[in-house]
């Protein structure tokens, strides 16, 4: 067993990982799992590692599963590095493409984990409020678990997650709002129906299968990380998981001290991030009429909103807003140059790319990693009618 507890993030306080959790008890924010590294590295070492299977299950020993235990699984992680010099003839760039996991996003990561533990503690019943993706995730390895999934989206997300979510055996409600509605009428029931909450950062698992896009990096760059990430960020799982990864990794022996510049990418149209940054605040208010077409940045508030911040600031990085133009403008010569038909998640990030460079934010020659989260696939209807104008 190498999960030691749990801690809050926020005030420190120590909860047991036997259980199933949510918030923490004191303080109501997010608990992170702690690792029994030195007990991890007499087995997991950068050699041992070539030698094992592609998932992220291949990082086992700093997951909760405990090791007996067989991970819910569809073969997740091990996603390409790919470079792009063509998109971009001045900096070092690599994309993670991460629209090769299972259901197209990297969401599988955090649901292939946290559906593992919230199984293996005994939950029947799961429920996620999603901007899309993530309900397609737990609707896949919850039926991979035999539990059930009941899934809160806002009735305009992409008519791909939707479909998917059905197709896969989930109980799927479509809510007038937002994905903090969606959240509101989880808490609202959850009790009464025998839920267990899966709201990313509201339980402390997925965001350990979100880690794994750090350690894959690492060992994908051979144990040097780039100058700068490039995140699209909404609950930010992916940045707060990368970060913690380093952490752990420089604990390893793995990486020195050195972290690359993490930037929080957001659509101008909800970027609750970038205007706490730039007002130098803690934590981020609500953003009003939120309105973007990638849904998965659409995002008002955020229970990690405070380690975004903290993260960014920290590693000398940043937040950044674009809008739903640049985006649209971007995908196609994403794709015509690299290869790849991206999401506007991911899209996002190659225009924030344009615009760090032209402000000088990144250096000419540096290397800059850009996830590219989920498929272009899922996103016909957007695509489409900005296509049509
Ligand atoms: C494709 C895609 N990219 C990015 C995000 C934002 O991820 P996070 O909540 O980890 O910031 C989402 C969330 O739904 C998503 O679906
Ligand atoms: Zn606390």
């Amino acid at each position: 067993m190498f999960l030691k507890r749990l801690e809050c993030s926020a005030c420190g306080v120590e909860h047991e990982g036997s259980r199933l959790q949510n918030l923490c008890r004191s303080s109501n924010k997010p608990l992170f799992a702690i690792v029994d590294l030195k007990a991890a590295s007499r087995t997991m070492t950068r050699e041992a590692l070539l030698a094992r299977e592609k998932s992220l299950w291949r990082y086992r020993e700093v997951l909760p599963l405990p090791a007996d235990v067989e991970p819910v699984s569809l073969g997740e992680g091990g996603t390409p590095l790919l470079g792009a010099p063509k998109f971009a003839e001045d900096v070092d760039l690599w994309i993670k493409d991460e629209s090769l996991n299972p259901t197209q996003s990297f969401k599988a990561r955090g649901m292939s984990v946290g559906v593992s533990m919230a199984k293996y503690l005994g939950a029947k019943k799961l429920a996620v409020p999603s901007a899309g993706n993530a309900g397609g995730a737990l609707a896949a390895y919850a039926a991979r678990a035999g539990v059930e999934a009941h899934i809160f989206m806002p009735r305009d997300t992409p008519r791909a997650n939707v479909v998917e979510c059905r197709e896969l055996g989930a109980h799927v409600t479509l809510i007038e709002g937002l994905i903090t509605d969606c959240g509101a009428e989880i808490a609202r029931r959850r009790e009464n129906e025998g839920w267990f909450d899966m709201s990313t950062l509201k339980e402390p698992y997925r965001v350990e299968g979100k880690k794994t896009l750090g350690y894959e990096l690492a060992e994908q760059l051979n144990w040097q990380l780039p100058d700068v990430i490039l995140y699209p960020a909404g609950g930010g799982t992916g940045l707060i998981g990368m970060w913690k990864a380093f952490d752990e990794m420089e604990a390893l022996g793995w990486i020195g001290k050195d972290r690359p510049r993490m930037f929080a990418v957001q659509a101008a149209g909800c970027a609750p991030i970038v205007r706490a940054f730039e007002a130098g605040e803690k934590s981020a208010a609500e953003f009003p009429n939120a309105n973007t077409m990638a849904s998965g940045l659409r995002v008002p508030k955020a229970i990690g909103d405070f380690l975004m911040l903290k993260i960014i600031r920290e590693s000398d990085g940043g937040a950044i807003a674009v809008d739903d133009e640049q985006m649209v403008r971007v995908t196609p010569e994403v794709g015509g140059k690299e290869g790849l038909f991206i999401c506007p998640e991911g899209a996002a990030c190659f225009a924030a790319l344009k615009l760090l460079r032209s402000a000088n934010k990144i250096a000419s020659g540096e290397r800059v990693v850009i996830f590219n989260t989920g498929s272009g696939i899922k996103y016909l209807e957007a695509y489409d009618r900005v296509s049509a104008r």
